[in-house]
């Protein structure tokens, strides 16, 4: 068991999934947790990432940092994507070793899987065929970063796991038109059509891949059940083990914020890859499972965004 007081870096805590991290962490009596914007603290400088971990000397470190988008994003700025996660990570975890960091918690996400790799998908399907390419600089950064801790662990037996978590959504989510994910986007769309008399919502590609998604809030339990106990394995898929077509989702999505016109598809815009659905059995059996449902996780997500209409998230490209 880890010791409350351990002192715990959580690096991107300002993020989504950084910011849910750590609000669980603070409810689960954690005490000794340490943080840094990007202003304070650019992780993708060597330097000052090596002279950060000597003068803290964290006994844990989360990575939740990285440089996250949507398709679009992905696909306008693939140097971008692959070079700064890259950065962002490599300092991380090889100043991690340096200042004998005990524990090391990389999040990637299911884009490091091939693309066509059969359903649902397994850890050991990594590497065994080729990745979608509209965000495979996103994906080969992750790779290298969960290859970077499984060798961490074969050579020095440290305890350097990584969690690849399935589509996220929740409060603190980016709500950019441009360079958010699918769900956020949607409540948006709906949202403001709603607003404006209830004009019809187009909607990106045809409706018809299958997606998971899961709750950040338990994406940041899974978190921290891997940072209580030792798990054995280096990679961890982290989801709900259930999809739905993405057109399933946009009517969920319009129940959900009340809208009352029409939905249509713009199949001129990418599609992605057909299905994308985890094998989540890894961390089933070892007895971590998800707690809160799609539709309500999307009222949550919808409260949350209604109360901070003023001020929420848009990271612009
Ligand atoms: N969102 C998803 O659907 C999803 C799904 C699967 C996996 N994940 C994984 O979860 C992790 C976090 O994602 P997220 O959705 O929480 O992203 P996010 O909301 O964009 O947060 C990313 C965080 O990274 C920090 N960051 C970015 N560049 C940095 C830099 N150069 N120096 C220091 N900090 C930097 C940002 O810090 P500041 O706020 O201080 O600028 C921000 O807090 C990523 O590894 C991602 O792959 C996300």
């Amino acid at each position: 068991m880890i010791n409350k007081n351990a002192k715990i870096y959580i690096a991107g805590h300002r993020g989504m999934v950084g910011s849910a991290i750590w609000r669980t962490l603070e409810k689960q009596g954690y005490t000794n947790l340490i943080g840094k914007t990007s202003k304070e603290l650019d992780l993708r400088n060597q330097q000052d990432v090596l002279e950060f971990l000597e003068a803290e000397k964290p006994e844990i470190i989360i990575d939740a940092a990285a440089k996250v988008g949507g398709i679009l994003a992905n696909n306008d700025f693939p140097y971008q994507f692959l070079m700064e996660n890259i950065q962002i990570q490599n300092n991380l975890i090889d100043g991690s070793l340096k200042v004998d960091v005990k524990k090391f918690i990389f999040l990637g996400s299911s884009c490091i899987y091939p693309k066509f790799a059969p359903q649902p998908l397994k850890e050991d399907y990594l590497l065994t065929d080729s990745l979608e390419p509209t965000n495979e600089w996103y994906a080969i950064a992750k790779i290298t970063g969960v290859k970077t801790c499984q060798a961490i662990r074969k050579q020095f037996g440290k305890d350097y796991v990584s969690m690849m978590p399935t589509n996220l959504y929740g409060t603190h989510d980016n709500f950019d038109l441009k360079s958010s994910h699918v769900l956020p986007a949607m409540i948006r769309k709906f949202h403001e059509a709603k607003e404006n008399n209830n004009a019809n919502v187009v909607l990106w590609g045809s409706g018809t891949p299958l997606r998971e998604f899961l709750f950040v809030d338990d994406l940041a339990e899974a978190v921290v059940f891997a940072l209580d106990n030792e798990l054995p394995e280096y990679l961890y898929n982290v989801g709900t083990g259930t999809d739905l077509t993405i057109k399933d989702l946009a009517e969920l999505i319009q129940k959900v914020t009340g809208h009352q016109g029409e939905i249509e598809w713009d199949s001129s815009k990418p599609d992605g890859t057909p299905r994308k659905l985890m094998d989540i059995s890894k961390m089933h059996d070892l007895g971590w499972k998800h707690r809160v449902e799609l539709e309500d996780g999307i009222r949550k997500t919808y409260n949350w965004f209604l109360e901070n209409i003023e001020n929420y998230k848009e990271v612009k490209l």
